[in-house]
């Protein structure tokens, strides 16, 4: 379970400009099974290395926001907490508990669909349209390539939303690829930058880990570039 997953190609999936396309393009991505961009078969082994350092008691509640069929859900759900995910797709919900064996439960309320098995309960909708009162009292977050699944212009309401969503005294334990410019040393899509001058502002970031793949290489806008890994820690600023 802590080898690295195989890494796909390209962990970017086209993006549309609006979001209610971008919801359409996300459920056509499921619909036809293109999900190897950035399903992971194996528990991400940032995930499993660093999480000890949240400190959470064994029932604490953890949101997984734009869960897709994520088996970090299962490894979060043994260490005992309560999983909460977040997915646009049915397909995806349905995968998740199917593969996993999960007799589930559903019920509708309103615009969502609540799938639930024992500790882990998936709300499948848009994210967007969710609210604190059907989620109740959250203690951490684990996102993992949430921000980068949203249009740029949707990034600032993504991170208000998850705000909304958690309260005051929530961290954010987040994992995030940036990719590096193999020629230049740039990065090629400022994700670091983009964190900061979203999350800056309510929480205190801390990089906890950083690591680069030199074994494999991702094209972005046709540049070979190398991949870091990185965990961040986010405290809310009191
Ligand atoms: C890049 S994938 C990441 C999935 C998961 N975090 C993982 O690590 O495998 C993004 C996921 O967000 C879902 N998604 C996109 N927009 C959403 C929205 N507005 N509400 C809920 N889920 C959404 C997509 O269907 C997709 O499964």
């Amino acid at each position: 379970m802590t080898d690295y997953p195989a890494r796909s190609p390209e962990l970017h999936i086209p993006q549309n400009t609006d979001k209610r396309q971008d919801n359409s393009s996300w459920l056509q991505v499921w619909q036809q099974g293109q999900t190897e961009g950035f399903h992971q078969t194996l528990v991400n082994p940032l995930l499993t290395r660093f999480w000890r350092s949240q400190n959470l008691r064994r029932h604490s509640r953890v949101l997984v926001p734009l869960c897709g069929k994520s088996l970090d859900m299962m490894w979060l759900a043994a260490q005992g907490h309560r999983v909460i995910g977040v997915e646009l797709s049915p397909i995806a919900v349905k995968d998740f508990f199917e593969e996993n064996s999960l007799k589930v439960k559903k019920t509708r309320q309103g615009n969502f669909m609540r799938w639930q098995s024992g500790s882990i309960v998936i709300w499948c909708g848009d994210f967007f349209s969710l609210r604190k009162r059907q989620l109740g009292c959250i203690d951490n977050v684990f996102d993992r390539a949430s921000l980068t699944a949203l249009p740029e212009e949707v990034r600032a309401i993504y991170v208000d939303q998850l705000r909304k969503l958690i309260g005051p005294n929530a961290d954010v334990f987040l994992l995030t690829v940036e990719e590096i410019v193999k020629q230049s040393g740039q990065a090629a899509m400022a994700i670091d930058q983009e964190i900061m001058s979203l999350y800056a502002e309510h929480f205190e970031i801390t990089l906890t880990h950083s690591q680069r793949s030199d074994d494999d290489f991702v094209s972005v806008n046709g540049d070979d570039c190398y991949t870091d890994d990185k965990v961040y820690q986010l405290n809310p600023l009191i």
